[in-house]
């Protein structure tokens, strides 16, 4: 985006002062690690922090790029300083780095070209040695992640996360200093514009909230909190067009979502928990949601609706689209778009259907260098670790491609299975999709249709409505139940088609989740098309029924004597005596007969 800047706005960059708390930077420059690997586009920036962070420590802060060479770094020289005699050549640089004695930190920009050169990367080896026991710091300042695997246990990958609050708005002030000169621009300083203007920039780079709040000036003359919606397309503009992200305008309330009672009053419980206020009373600020299960079910559905009922902007993350062909650009995109999350939280960010990006995970190892595994492994880390207000609604249809690591504890606060509606689940459907086309649901007979649409999804229900709308047009004055009916008739629904995979699906959710509805049972549904010749499988549902009879702590205390159930591929007969002796032993611990398992 290139905005001309008016008159009297300076292109100066806003320079921080002292910074308030230690970066993670100046962290690791203390900690004396030798080598770091800092990833950000906002080059300019990141070189003012390090050198406020150089002065901080008394030490010297030299940049090296290859038509400078390696030089002294004074801020606002705009690279026309002449370095060091034959230091162009990064190899001369690095050996010169190791023969200065002074405590300094060292910048190479663009370093990720050079990186894959071999004797660039034994020297570097040799130069974190040599660094160890010294006061100077390296760092490898680049927009692009590349790390050769020989060095990987000697660079540290630091974030240089986006600007916050506090930086956007010296910008602000800065800009309001800059054009204090010309009368006809005005920047209106008080505090709900500053931070209506704020809160709409947040999540840009300083950069681009430069160019945003120049173009603001030049087509309104003004920057205040009328300007605050502009600013914020202009940002869904930019962070859409960055690939990573995308903004969505949700119109999708929890009352257009039928069924699904559990899930919906679980986000029910969670609105304002990602307020600072519910911080203030001791609440963790909520993780997100894994919803799993069979297609046109309404995962996407009420992913989105979560959003509106949160109240909080929704955030689409394509997993998809993040595995760019050049490894390492990948790692970036996702640290990225997990950095753009936190700077706008407290957000929704939506993973629709994360099993598409990381479905190499298992063979990743050889097909693509490990990225797609070291991806992965990004956003379980960050999932786990994450404190602010990120609200993560993540779905998945496959879920046999889902790693087991994202399903442990403490990654999501909880994981709903969505099965097929249930009968009071699809006439609750019937009734919002007959509404949404502007036909009153009183006057059809939703309990019939509800009866004659079993094994429908509420997608299929959805396209049975529309078909019913289409044959009536031009043939009759409006739609009756029985053409509603006809239309599903004439359907055949996926749970007939793919009648294996969503009992594959539903075995695999027993235990391993929770259900999105209260109105249906998986254990009994899968009893009533449970199939397999030996009973292996009414074995495991007998199992999980006598197991959620009993007190979890039974439960519990019984498996750590004899272990889980046993494996699909177990003998019978092994099934067998363990259901037996569930049986025993959790009556005799019930009683305290038994102390209990070490
Ligand atoms: N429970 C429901 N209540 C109301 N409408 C529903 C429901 N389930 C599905 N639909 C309708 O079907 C459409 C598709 O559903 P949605 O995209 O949410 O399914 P999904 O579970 O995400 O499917 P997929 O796994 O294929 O992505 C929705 O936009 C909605 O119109
Ligand atoms: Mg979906």
């Amino acid at each position: 985006m290139s905005a001309t800047k008016p008159q009297g706005l300076s292109s100066t960059l806003y320079k921080p002062n002292a910074l308030a708390t230690p970066s993670p930077i100046e962290v690791l420059v203390r900690a004396r690690y030798p080598l770091l690997f800092v990833v950000t586009w906002e080059e300019e920036r990141a070189l003012n922090q390090l050198f406020t962070i150089a002065e901080a420590l008394n030490k010297k802060l030299y940049n090296w790029t290859i038509v400078q060479g390696l030089a002294r770094y004074r801020p606002g020289t705009d690279g026309n300083i002449e370095g060091r005699k034959g230091t162009k050549d990064p190899l001369v640089a690095l050996r010169e780095v190791v023969t200065m004695q002074e405590p300094a930190v060292y910048v190479f920009q663009d370093f990720h070209n050079f990186i894959m050169d071999s004797s660039v990367k034994r020297t570097l080896r040799d130069l974190a040695t040599a660094l160890r026991s010294s006061l100077s710091t390296v760092i490898l300042l680049s927009p692009v992640l590349k790390i050769p695997d020989e060095l990987e246990k000697d660079v540290t990958i630091v974030d240089f996360p986006l600007p916050g609050r506090e930086e956007l708005e010296h910008l602000v002030e800065q800009i309001s200093h800059d054009i204090a000169q010309n009368p006809s621009l005005a920047v209106d300083m008080s505090a709900e514009s500053r931070e209506a203007i704020i809160n709409a920039a947040v999540g840009l780079t300083l950069n681009e909230a430069e160019n945003v709040f120049a173009k603001t000036l030049v087509t309104a003359q003004k920057l205040d909190a009328s300007q605050a919606p502009n600013i914020y397309s202009e940002k869904k503009q930019i962070i859409r067009k960055s690939g990573l992200l995308e903004y969505i305008d949700v119109e999708e309330t929890l009352q257009g979502v039928g069924g699904l009672d559990s899930l919906k009053s679980w986000i029910g419980r969670r609105r304002g928990a990602m307020d600072p206020k519910a911080r203030a009373f001791g609440l963790p600020p909520p993780k997100g949601l894994l919803l799993v299960g069979v297609q046109g079910c309404g995962k996407s559905l009420a992913a989105k609706a979560t959003a509106n009922e949160l109240k909080y902007p929704l955030l689409r993350m394509d997993v998809g689209r993040l595995f760019s062909k050049m490894v390492g650009e990948t790692e970036f995109n996702i640290r990225r778009a997990l950095m753009i999350a936190e700077a706008v939280a407290p957000v929704v960010l939506w993973i629709d259907e994360i099993e598409k990006g990381l479905s190499g995970v298992k063979s990743s190892g050889s097909s693509d260098a490990g990225t797609t595994s070291r991806v992965f492994g990004t956003i379980i880390t960050w999932l786990q670790e994450k404190k602010s207000p990120v609200f993560v609604m993540a779905t998945a249809n496959d879920i046999e491609e889902l790693p087991p690591e994202i399903l442990r504890k403490g990654r999501f606060d909880e994981i709903f299975f969505v099965d097929l509606p249930s009968e009071p689940e699809r006439r609750d459907i019937f009734a919002i999709h007959l509404g949404r086309r502007g036909r009153d649901p009183k006057t059809f007979d939703l309990d019939y249709l509800a009866k004659c649409s079993e094994g429908y999804s509420g997608a299929e229900i959805e396209q049975a409505i529309i078909e019913a709308l289409f044959n009536a047009y031009g043939a009759k004055p409006d739609i009756e139940t029985i053409d509603v009916v006809n239309a599903v008739k004439r359907q055949v629904p996926l749970s007939q088609t793919m009648r294996n995979s969503i009992h594959a699906r539903r075995m695999w959710a027993i235990g391993r989740t929770v259900n999105a509805s209260s109105s249906s049972d998986l254990v009994e549904s899968l009893e009533r098309v449970s199939s397999d010749d030996d009973g292996k499988e009414a074995m495991y549902l007998d199992y999980i029924r006598r197991a959620r009879d009993v007190p979890e702590s039974v439960r519990y205390e019984a498996e750590r004597y004899l272990g889980g159930f046993p494996e699909k591929s177990a003998d019978a007969e092994k099934m067998k005596i363990y259901l037996k002796d569930f049986s025993r032993l959790a009556e005799k611990i019930a009683h305290g007969q038994i102390p209990p398992a070490r």
